[in-house]
């Protein structure tokens, strides 16, 4: 059976193909089409394959050329076009879509959308498609303020079309408020959420990121070089598959990813605090955050003055007595055995050396259903780092070795043995 007569599924909600990675990209005519490049590389980067069709108005913003560079394919604008249409017919351009794009969508685009037409290749496109349709509205504010265009998106929405957007700020044309495209970036990755298989909905995963901050006094702090990046990856990745997130995250700059409940804490009490209160609920349990082992076991209530320290020398040196913080990674993997062990409990182990030796011992020390190693003596995995090379080590099999990759691409290995892993304990 060829593919365009296949049944293909009309909302996003209802993807479920194995590897959908094609975007039909549509452009229309309004000033944000120049960041159509920009969205191109954005998509591509994510390994999409991107088609471009624009509307005769979106020519007036962006150059053919600059996309059909960025995407590696002809771009198509006219319908009525026997060249273009011999090379690639515009319903197959259709059929063929994972999902299609606009971005920008004008005011009179998303009323042609309202209303049915397909008077130009883009709207033709976007009435034949039966793939889902993401929307980045793009527009003065009261050209999106109209009841007209609210009436359209609220049709729209109704009809199942997701949206994105549009951003409130300074706009093009001198006005303020919403109607600013969303950043290309923030437009990948609603597509990419789309076009996941939601193969962990139902499931809840309560997640642990960044490092923590143990106060001395008002000013200074003993913290560790985790920037949380690879805990924010994998709540990315799980709410994207479906997932209930929740993010307990340590003092870290990151935006919270889509989707995403994030618990801000700066503390290893204060996270150890918001892991008890949320764990109750949680089938998957991933500490990747850089715990504190130990803080200061008394907090200046003013900043400390160095002409203050006698020193127990008489030199001014200051000595500090550290106390142990909660091992929060043991409390949940015994809390989770005592439970009955239907919880997923997931560690990372942070070495410099003897990395394996010591994710073993974490392993059973704290009662882990898989340890997570990474080599942090590595200048290009590890902390601050956008990418990891990890060992996953199991209690009852062989370590795995996975190549340096980015922390994105890690957090999607680690989810697809978290899910094997619950779907042994549902069984
Ligand atoms: C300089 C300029 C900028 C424009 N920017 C926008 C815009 O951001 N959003 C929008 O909805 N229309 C904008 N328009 C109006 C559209 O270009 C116009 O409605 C056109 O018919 C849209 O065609 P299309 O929807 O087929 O792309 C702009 C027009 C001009 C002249």
């Amino acid at each position: 059976m060829s593919r365009r007569f296949e049944s293909r599924p009309q909302t996003a909600d209802t993807v479920q193909k194995s590897d959908p990675r094609r975007v039909l990209l549509g452009i229309g005519g309004g000033i944000a089409a120049y960041k159509g490049p920009e969205l191109v590389r954005a998509l591509t980067a994510r390994g999409f394959e991107v088609r471009c069709a624009l509307t005769a108005a979106a020519l007036e913003f962006v150059a053919p050329l600059a996309l059909q560079t960025m995407s590696g394919h002809g771009v198509r604008v006219a319908l009525f076009d026997r060249e273009e249409e011999g090379q690639i017919d515009h319903i197959r351009l259709a059929d063929e879509a994972d999902l299609v794009v606009v971005a920008p969508a004008t005011a009179d685009l998303l009323a042609k959308m309202a209303g049915g037409h397909a008077d130009d290749l883009l709207t033709t496109l976007l009435l034949a498609t039966r793939a889902p349709v993401l929307v980045a509205p793009a527009m003065n504010v009261n050209m999106w303020d109209h009841p007209a265009t609210q009436a359209n998106v609220e049709l729209l929405r109704e009809r199942g079309v997701s949206f994105v957007g549009p951003d409130a700020g300074y706009l093009a044309c001198g006005w303020e408020g919403a109607g600013r495209m969303s950043d290309p970036a923030v437009i990948a990755e609603r597509v990419e959420a789309l076009l996941a298989p939601r193969t962990l909905a139902g499931e809840t995963v309560l997640i642990t990121a960044g490092g923590t901050r143990e106060p001395l006094d008002p000013v200074r702090a003993l913290t560790n070089r985790s920037s949380g990046k690879m805990g924010f990856a994998i709540a990315a990745a799980a709410a994207r598959r479906g997932a209930e997130v929740v993010l307990v995250a340590g003092p870290t700059p990151l935006p919270t990813p889509d989707g995403v409940k994030r618990v801000d804490v700066e503390t290893a009490l204060e996270m150890h605090e918001a892991v008890a209160t949320e764990l109750a609920s949680a089938t998957v349990f991933v500490g990747a955050a850089a715990v504190a082992d130990f803080r200061p076991e008394r907090r200046a209530a003013h900043k400390i003055k160095k002409e203050s320290l006698g020193g127990s020398a008489g030199d001014g040196s200051l000595e500090l007595r550290l106390v142990p913080n909660p091992d929060i990674l043991a409390e949940v993997g015994a809390r989770s055995r005592a439970e009955g062990g239907a919880r997923v409990v997931v560690g990372f182990a942070a070495e410099s050396r003897d990395l394996r030796a010591a994710a073993r011992r974490k392993l059973s020390q704290k009662q882990c259903d898989l340890v997570v190693a990474n080599d942090i003596s590595r200048a290009e995995a590890g902390f601050e780092s956008d990418s990891n090379a990890v060992v996953f080590v199991w209690p009852d099999r062989d370590d795995e070795v996975l190549e340096l990759a980015p922390k994105p691409a890690i957090a999607g290995e680690l989810l697809d043995r978290i899910e094997a892993l619950r779907r042994e304990r549902r069984r």
